[in-house]
């Protein structure tokens, strides 16, 4: 089926939420490492997506989805060894303590669930949370997520148990770039969430942060600012749920994105990447969180952790120690890095880079001055001919105008070079 009549029927019965990532639909059909390949042949350098972490199509993750699809798949009220694998392995990785493994199938479950035994473990019903950051589509998780405009979207507004912060957006928030102890200013925002929270008679179950600060426009927090802000949350008797679905398996250039900041959460979700590209996602919390939960309360999941998904998210960390990932993170990361920057002094209209390890937000304006964003229009049409330069990115942020690059892990300075090679192509024609 040609691209453009299979882009007519998807659109014809899928229902009309689902959008495309570009104006003219790619049409992908095979993936491997960093590459990915259109119906007509094209070669792209993947930029973009962090879900195939270990690479499209990992030949050990395929192996052990087709192996175990062979032999068995069903649900976890029967023993198997690569639930409990798994499961062990995932704790090893994480803080001593964080050893009870609840298996789902997506981050919106599994920070669905961490609400629902913050809230056991505390008795108290209040959320803080990042305003404009996205954890999830369940209705919980889509209530904490407050990036499109509420009062446009949603007339109903926020429910009163949410109360909602400015992350640390030294560009763009309330406190730039050259405001002395910023990290602080930042997180004074917390405290004010926190008495706004219990003027309306609510305690604090729970803060939720996701530390890549995604869906704010990728952000690195100021020195200090993680540390107080939880610091805060947990004088007031609330838990900390850190959403490790973008920041975490090795994204960062450590295995999670709470270690960068020195903090340890009481409840840490993680998904997309965990999979390889197959759907699994967890939520891993203490035995004391999880046993006070099961008292008042019982969680099962049907597909959560079945023999085959266990088996690709065990192989997705096997691949990320084997080929030293992490490592591969830290050196591209930086080099990346560099690369946007020289890339930031040479054009305007980028009006910063912001980002850790290979997580990159380039923040797009039509005047650096006024730090107006760049047309959605205009950077959409960028990240079309970026395309056409065979290159794909995305696109992230409340004014959609910050294009974003996030590749899978397995990038190399190479491919690093050749993506900044086309950004600068397009950006020299824009
Ligand atoms: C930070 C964060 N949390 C949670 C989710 C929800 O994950 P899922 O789409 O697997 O439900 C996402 C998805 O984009 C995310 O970026």
């Amino acid at each position: 089926m040609d691209a453009s009549s299979l882009a007519e029927r998807r659109d014809r019965i899928l229902a009309p939420n689902y959008f495309h990532s570009f104006d003219q639909p790619l049409h992908l059909i095979k993936g491997d490492g960093v590459w990915l390949w259109d119906s007509a042949g094209r070669k792209y350098l993947d930029c973009y997506n962090n879900v195939p972490c270990v690479g499209h199509c990992h030949p050990r993750v395929v192996a052990a989805v087709c192996d175990q699809t062979r032999l068995l798949s069903t649900h976890t009220r029967y023993l198997h060894e690569n639930i409990v694998l798994l499961a062990e392995h995932l704790s090893a990785t994480l803080p001593p303590g964080l050893d009870a493994v609840n298996l789902v199938c997506s981050g919106s479950e599994a920070n669905d669930l961490a609400v629902q035994m913050a809230r056991a473990a505390t008795g108290n019903q209040g959320i803080l949370a990042v305003k404009r950051a996205y954890h999830g589509s369940t209705t919980l998780a889509k209530a904490l997520s407050t990036f499109e405009s509420v009062t446009e979207k949603r007339p109903q507004g926020m429910p009163d148990w949410l109360s909602v912060f400015e992350g640390p957006n030294p560009y763009r928030g309330p406190f730039r770039e050259d405001t002395p102890d910023i990290g602080a200013k930042y997180a004074a925002l917390v405290g004010d969430a926190l008495d706004a929270l219990l003027a309306r008679g609510h305690k604090p179950a729970a803060l939720i942060l996701d530390l890549s600060f995604d869906a704010d426009g990728v952000l690195a927090a100021p020195d200090g600012y993680v540390a107080d802000v939880c610091a805060r949350v947990k004088k007031a008797g609330g838990l900390l749920i850190v959403d490790e679905v973008q920041a975490g398996h090795g994204r960062t250039g450590r295995m999670w994105g709470f270690e960068t900041y020195g903090i340890v959460p009481d409840l840490v979700t993680m998904g997309k990447s965990m999979g390889g590209g197959y759907p699994v996602a967890a939520m891993v919390t203490t035995r004391e969180i999880a046993g006070k939960f099961v008292e008042r309360d019982s969680y099962f999941n049907t597909f959560g952790g079945n023999p085959v998904a266990s088996a690709a998210a065990k192989a997705v960390l096997e691949v990320i120690e084997e080929e030293d990932l992490l490592a591969r993170v830290r050196d591209v990361g930086p080099y990346l890095e560099a690369g946007l920057r020289r890339l930031n002094a040479r054009y305007d209209f980028i009006g910063t880079v912001q980002g850790l390890g290979t997580f990159w937000g380039l923040d797009l304006v039509k005047d650096p001055h006024i730090r107006e964003p760049l047309p959605a229009s205009e950077v959409s049409r960028i990240l079309t001919l970026l395309a056409s330069q065979g290159v794909i990115a995305g696109v992230q942020g409340v004014h959609d105008n910050i294009i974003k690059i996030r590749p899978p892990l397995v990038f190399t300075r190479d491919h690093a070079d050749l993506c900044l090679q086309a950004l600068d192509a397009v950006f020299s024609g824009v």
